[in-house]
């Protein structure tokens, strides 16, 4: 007979999938007679370090306003951790943390200062305010300039500090809207740096930009918009994918490249061979052949490889296909 202890062992319930940090249903804006956004459906998960990327008035910043509950949908919902963006707004924004492309700033106020009004704002009682203000400050890098007139901060510091300012009361949700733009190349590592650091903190992070490679090392997962449509969503490198735009081959033989070009044509897998530059360029059919391929044929054929090296694709070139260069 059997243990009845055994018989009585609780069995762990399913966990429920987890709650999406961000999801939206048809989203569309229109305004006037002009469709900003059309039927937009996009997940991001919690913890995502997520792109939103389009081009000029693709409806980045139509999107994050709607999520930052600052604009209502014309039709369609969002959802920002389970709750809905116009009729919980509240909870919503507590939240959320929202930096939009263009904020303004009180120059003639001190660093510490500005960030104690937002912290009151939030209601963070003052006895734990000035820890809070120092945390945030210390999380973007700016204690030093902690007693600084705002006026007289560097373009690269002021966005930090308007990224403390949204820290302030610990949202759980980041929406970003371009804070990369305007900064020179260090002063954008260094926000990089910091919105990686966020993630680990297991913050989620919406970050826009019109740059696609410059969010590639940066994100795990990004959707593309163009005239308010979503184009792709999923991981950073599998937009390549999606251009079906074939592997790119730069080669170099001994002697005559007209004799090599020849041969390459012979092969089916190859859909295009050109002469640039002195070299061949050689573009495959990318589920069909790899580089092997391209050697063995060259090789097979009597010709002398000198050099042979796979082009990569530009993520920007990538973008550009994608996107057709639509805007509006
Ligand atoms: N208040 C408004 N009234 C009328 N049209 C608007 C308004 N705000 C945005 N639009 C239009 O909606 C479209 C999407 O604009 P949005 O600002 O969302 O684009 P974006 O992707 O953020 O662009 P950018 O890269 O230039 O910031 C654009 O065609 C824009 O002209
Ligand atoms: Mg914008």
């Amino acid at each position: 007979m059997s243990d009845p202890a055994l018989q009585f062992v609780p069995r762990e319930a399913p966990a429920p999938p987890p709650i999406p940090a961000v999801q939206t249903h048809e989203l569309s804006r229109v305004y006037g007679t002009m469709t900003a956004l059309a039927n937009l459906n996009l997940t991001v998960n919690r913890a995502d370090l997520f792109g939103f990327i389009g081009s000029n008035g693709a409806g980045k910043t139509t999107t994050l306003r709607i999520l930052a509950t600052f604009l209502t949908p014309s039709s369609g919902r969002a959802e920002v951790l389970g709750q809905d963006v116009v009729r919980d707004a509240d909870r919503v924004r507590h939240l959320i943390g929202y930096m939009p492309d263009f904020f303004g700033v009180y120059k003639d106020m001190e660093v510490t200062e500005y960030l104690d009004f937002f912290g009151a704002c939030y209601k963070i009682p003052a006895n734990v305010r000035e820890k809070t203000v120092l945390d945030v400050l210390e999380l973007v890098g700016l204690t030093e300039k902690k007693g600084a007139l705002i006026g007289a901060l560097s373009r690269g510091m002021q966005q930090r500090l308007g990224l403390a300012r949204v820290l302030i009361h610990d949202p759980q949700l980041l929406l970003l809207d371009e804070p990369a733009s305007g900064l020179d190349p260090r002063a954008r590592i260094e926000m990089m740096a910091i919105l990686q650091e966020l993630q680990r903190m297991g913050k989620t992070i919406i970050i826009s930009s019109h740059i696609l490679s410059e969010l590639q090392t940066l994100c795990n997962r990004c959707a593309i918009i163009e005239r308010g449509r979503l184009i792709y969503s999923g991981p950073v490198q599998g937009v390549r994918g999606e251009t079906h735009a074939g592997r790119v081959f730069r080669v170099r033989v001994a002697g005559d490249n007209a004799r090599a070009i020849e041969l390459l044509r012979t092969r089916p897998e190859i859909q295009d061979v050109s002469e640039e530059e002195g070299r061949i360029k050689v573009v495959l059919d990318e589920s069909l052949a790899d580089a092997g391929l391209v050697a063995e044929t060259l090789v097979r054929g009597g010709a002398r490889l000198v050099e042979l090296r796979e082009d990569e694709l530009g993520l920007e070139e990538v973008f550009l296909r994608v996107t057709k260069g639509e805007t509006q």
